[in-house]
């Protein structure tokens, strides 16, 4: 069978870092109303002048390098952004321009905070399908440009990275095929649009917009979603959820993290988390953590690894890697 496999990783976030004392400076707020009811402790902001696919570009050249590959290995782009530089072209051609990749193909894929785990998805059907050799699976934000920074119920929550996987289409056969991406769920619900959206785009107001969001709402709905996709994963896998070496989520918030784990019966020294560091870097963040992880020596090669996320749309899903 052919097998996606993932050949290295890697991150970046922008240099300027925002503290929630920082934001307390800002709107009414406090470091202890954010860290009791989010984890956040501080997040990441891209200077101006500093692109979604400048981020990108950084977490992929990373990510090659930790495969031990050249950019024109790479035959297939995969960008997850809410946030493109511009309405159109992808991002992902930026990308792909700026690593001087001039073959195979490159498009943006629009899930929001889910569009990691539909890009590694998408990445996987067409790598297995035999079109495309090696995958650059990214996800890059810069949500800090569609914040309104006077609304404090949505500015504490979101902050700007990227993270970057290079998957390789890898013929693989008996025990050996127990690698690489070994099956993944996606869902959407769109009767839920208008619990997280935007109010803007090209085709409404011609305006980028803002962030608007039912937080309740959408904690209502995310470790039920979010759990069940794990579930079918694993059923679908024929793995237990004790047999998953990490849960790498979503980094919404540390009490939806909390709430999968505690849902699943799965101990939180087995979920990667790091939303106190970067804050909700929507596709970017499960990337994010995954290169946080295998650089600090907890995921390691053979690990059984679950993804997992929810957002905007409803959009959710989960996919299971054997790293
Ligand atoms: N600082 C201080 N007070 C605040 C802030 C703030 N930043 N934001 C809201 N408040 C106030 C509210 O105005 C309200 O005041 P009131 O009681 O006087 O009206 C009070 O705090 C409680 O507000 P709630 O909205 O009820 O607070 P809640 O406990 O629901 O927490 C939160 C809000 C953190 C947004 C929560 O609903 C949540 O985590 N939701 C999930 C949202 C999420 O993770 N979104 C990420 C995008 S989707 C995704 O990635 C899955």
């Amino acid at each position: 069978v052919i097998r996606s496999v993932v050949r290295g990783c890697g991150s970046y976030l922008p240099a300027r870092m925002l503290t929630n004392h920082d934001l307390a400076g800002m709107v009414d707020t406090s470091d202890d109303w954010i860290v009791q009811r989010t984890g956040i402790r501080q997040r990441h902001i891209a200077a101006a002048g500093e692109h979604t696919s400048d981020l990108a570009v950084k977490a992929a050249e990373r990510a090659l390098a930790a495969a031990g590959m050249d950019p024109q290995d790479i035959d297939l782009i995969v960008l997850a952004t809410a946030t493109p530089d511009n309405t159109f072209p992808a991002s992902a051609v930026a990308v792909q321009a700026r690593l001087g990749i001039t073959g195979g193909a490159a498009f943006d894929m629009q899930a929001v905070c889910s569009g990691f785990v539909f890009a590694v998805a998408t990445a996987d059907s067409m790598l297995r399908a035999g079109d495309f050799k090696r995958a650059l699976v990214i996800g890059s934000e810069t949500f800090s440009r569609i914040l309104d920074w006077k609304d404090r119920t949505t500015c504490v929550i979101f902050g700007d990275g990227a993270g970057a996987v290079v998957l390789e289409a890898q013929e693989l056969a008996g025990g050996k095929a127990d690698r690489g991406v070994l099956g993944a769920k996606l869902r959407s619900d769109g009767r839920h649009k208008d619990k997280l959206y935007v109010d803007g785009g090209p085709s409404t107001t011609g305006t980028a917009g803002f962030l608007r969001m039912e937080g309740k709402e959408v904690f209502r709905h995310a470790v039920g979603m979010m759990t069940g996709a794990i579930t079918d994963v694993l059923a679908a896998t024929g793995t237990t959820a004790q047999e998953v070496d990490w849960f790498v989520p979503h980094q919404a918030n540390q009490r939806i993290i909390d709430g999968c784990a505690h849902k699943l019966g799965v101990p939180s020294e087995k979920v990667i988390s790091t939303v106190a560091q970067h804050g909700n870097t929507s596709a970017a963040s499960i990337p994010l953590a995954l290169d946080t992880a295998v650089h600090d020596g907890r995921i390691k090669q053979g690990d059984l690894v679950m993804i997992e996320a929810m957002g905007g749309g409803f959009t959710w899903g989960a996919a299971l890697i054997r790293w």
